[in-house]
């Protein structure tokens, strides 16, 4: 049986992404900061806003390059900030060693041929609102990494509204006052919204099921949240497929809308009980 596809999943999988002029910007402002080795920049905002998919079409975008070699660490789950430098180590293939310090000399060291091979180094993190206070200084030592010129190593953090918060605190100045044109995301607007389901629509070559009213609830519920939207575009679209119609009436947007938060509730519930 083929694989079937929904044009609604909620993996941040960079292929459909609908480049609205926010998320065009973005990029820009990551391109400039690897091409003129600028060190730091920072995609913030809230839970569902596309900065997972944005990291990882800007990484992939890079990563295709011949003149830069891209690292990405989708969560930065670890324990220590040993554990931090080790996997970034890895990333590249360097050996492990026994201590940050010696891992920070080795990848100084690689950094430097890097720059004079003329090729530029990336890393995206994700989810950096997790990285620690010492990982987070960390970072900071690697921005320390520079010729006269140049940042070896240029750096985006993507991340929840927490991250700058935590990163405007007095402890994390110094790394703070090294951001470059940081990007906060914002929810879409209408007409984004509805852009953004017939991009994924074309791409998955489904035709959309969703005409203007329905489009309008849509958007209501979901305040605009591209997470939001395709969950509720998701759900619609089961039912849609259990009744046998093909275009949808607002009322189904309302009842899936209903259906997901019994969801959310009940996981809420669980987690509760866990
Ligand atoms: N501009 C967009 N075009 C298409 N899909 C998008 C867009 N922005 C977000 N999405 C989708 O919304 C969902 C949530 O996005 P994600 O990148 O995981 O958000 P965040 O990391 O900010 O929580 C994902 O399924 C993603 O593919
Ligand atoms: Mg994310």
């Amino acid at each position: 049986m083929p694989r079937k596809v929904t044009p609604f999943s909620i993996s941040p999988n960079p292929v459909s992404l609908y480049l609205t002029d926010a998320l065009e910007a973005a990029l820009f402002k990551i391109r400039y900061c690897v091409d003129y080795r600028q060190g730091l920049t920072a995609i913030l905002g809230d839970v569902g806003v596309g900065k997972s998919s944005l990291v990882r079409y800007a990484h992939a975008e890079l990563d295709a390059r011949e003149d830069v070699t891209s690292i990405l660490i989708p969560t930065p789950n670890f324990k220590t900030d040993y554990a931090f430098i080790q996997a970034i180590s890895q990333a590249v293939g360097l050996p492990s060693r026994r201590s940050v310090q010696q891992h920070e000399r080795e990848l100084e060291s690689w950094l430097g041929e890097q720059f004079l091979a003329d090729r530029a180094v990336v890393l995206f993190v994700d989810e950096a609102q997790k990285l620690s206070t010492k990982m987070l200084e960390l970072v900071r030592s690697f921005l320390n990494f520079e010729t006269d010129e140049t940042k070896l190593i240029q750096i985006i953090l993507a991340g929840q509204l927490e991250l700058r918060d935590r990163l405007q605190t007095k402890k994390m100045r110094a790394l703070f006052s090294r951001l470059i044109a940081p990007t906060v995301l914002s929810p879409m607007s209408p007409a984004e919204v509805e852009k953004m389901i017939q991009h994924r629509c074309d791409y998955w070559k489904v035709p959309n099921p969703f005409p203007a009213e329905a489009m309008r609830r849509i958007y209501l519920l979901s305040s605009g949240i591209p997470r939001d939207v395709l969950r509720i575009c998701g759900t619609a679209h089961q039912m849609l497929q259990l009744m046998g119609i093909k275009e949808s009436p607002p009322e189904v947007i309302d009842q899936a809308f209903q259906e997901l938060q019994l969801k959310d509730a009940q996981e809420i519930t669980e987690e509760v009980a866990v």
